[in-house]
């Protein structure tokens, strides 16, 4: 049967359902070059006015699953778990995660991306460095699961290559805030890599993707179902991303963190969700008598962090870069810290360098923001609260603009959890 590229945008206009072979038929076309980029931003922004049912959204996932390799961890000797965090400021948790849960015997195969706005990319912070690469063959990143259990990298070409087209369509069409289109999107490269069980850290508030509480639900919900579908054992978490998690962002500036929490210590929050997630990764691969709190604190994870690291050419006791520059921002009363807004410290690190405006950027590893506050602590007149880390001065008053209304001092705080909500199917 063939089709037609119009025919199918006017179905989705219409506000009618795409059939199968209509799915298939554009995600290949597409792949290929036959649907023309106008014609699938076009059809993207009928999506994301008129939605797609389930089974639309399972089919497009598929399709786009289709479009290139899938990889096969059958042959390991252990099973296999990983995590994808919908991106959030000071998010480093993937760097102790991966260790962590390695060292409780589930490998980790986790296949991650370069920040792109506001919120950084795992590779980038672990290209901070000193010779880490982020580029494993096939064969690179098995062997690497079986003998350290644990492998960041980034993700070949061949996974899911119409999504790599579409997202880069969508990110200049408008159209990224298409929750059918966001959730086929990252399922399909877990799917595709290839993992046995999969946590999704859906972050909600001011420094995430999704501000809205009802809008990560119906994100995570709609994971989790094409997940468990596909045969992947998948749970969400919501998590509170109103606040930076944390004492860092930025690139060095977070491994030194995550470093802190492998050796035992850390700020309270990034060890809480890391523990969460590693006891959730844990329990979907069936291993459900280990703590992993206990693994940071005897030294495993630190160890299976060190050959992590060591195997893809980074040296762990190399000291890390720190900024030629710093900018103290100081407390301007006495009182609680009631507000530290997370996007506002994102796009500040992002203007001081450690992310990118357009994918081809560099960044720095050094540049970034570290708290020496959190919102419920008691902060006097005069005293640090923000100590701002860059490459170059000028960037200073750029990244304090972003910051003017993103600090409030008052009586009082009332906390929030920082796990929200846990999804299943
Ligand atoms: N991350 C992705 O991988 N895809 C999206 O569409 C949005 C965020």
């Amino acid at each position: 049967m063939s089709f037609d590229a119009v025919d199918v945008i006017r179905t989705k206009r219409d506000k009618g359902e795409l059939s199968d072979g209509q799915i298939d038929w554009v995600i290949d076309a597409y792949t290929k070059g036959a649907v023309a980029d106008e014609q699938m931003s076009s059809l993207a922004m009928a999506i994301l006015l008129n939605g797609m049912n389930r089974r639309e959204i399972a089919r497009w996932t598929a399709a786009m699953i289709a479009s290139g390799e899938r990889m096969d961890f059958a042959k390991l000797s252990r099973p296999t778990a990983d995590k994808h965090s919908t991106g959030g400021v000071g998010d480093k948790i993937t760097l102790p995660l991966a260790p962590l849960v390695a060292a409780c015997g589930v490998a980790v195969p986790q296949l991650s991306g370069r920040g792109l706005g506001h919120t950084g990319g795992t590779l980038d912070k672990l290209e901070s460095i000193p010779g880490w690469r982020a580029a494993l063959s096939n064969d690179e990143m098995m062997r690497q699961l079986e003998d350290v259990g644990a492998v960041i990298c980034a993700a070949g070409d061949g996974l899911a290559p119409a999504d790599k087209k579409l997202y880069a369509l969508r990110d200049v069409t408008g159209t990224v805030e298409a929750i059918p289109l966001i959730a086929s999107s990252i399922m399909s490269k877990k799917i595709a890599e290839g993992t046995g069980a999969l946590v999704l850290d859906v972050k909600v508030g001011t420094g995430a993707f999704m501000k809205d509480l009802a809008d990560a639900r119906e994100l995570a919900e709609t994971m989790v179902a094409l997940g468990t579908d596909a045969g992947v054992k998948t749970v969400a978490l919501l998590t509170e991303m109103s606040v930076p998690l944390g004492l860092t962002a930025g690139n060095a500036l977070e491994v030194r963190e995550s470093v802190e929490v492998l050796a035992g210590g850390g700020p309270a929050d990034v060890i809480e969700l890391t523990v969460a997630l590693a006891t959730e990764m844990l329990a979907a691969a069936g291993v459900t008598d280990i703590d992993p709190a206990t693994k940071l604190q005897d030294g495993t994870a630190m160890d299976a962090w060190r050959r992590m690291i060591a195997a893809q050419g980074g040296d762990p006791d190399a000291e890390l870069p720190v900024a030629p520059e710093q900018h103290v921002v100081k407390a301007t009363a006495t009182g609680v810290l009631s507000t530290l807004d997370a996007l506002a410290v994102g796009v500040a690190a992002w203007r001081l360098g450690a992310g990118r405006a357009r994918k081809e950027d560099p960044v720095s590893p050094v540049a970034g923001v570290e708290l020496h506050a959190k919102p419920g602590d008691q902060v006097a007149e005069g005293q640090p609260l923000l100590t701002l880390h860059a490459d170059d001065a000028t960037r200073f008053d750029r990244a304090l603009e972003s910051l003017a209304n993103a600090i409030e001092i008052s009586d009082s705080y009332t906390p929030t959890p920082l796990v929200i909500d846990r999804i299943t199917a």
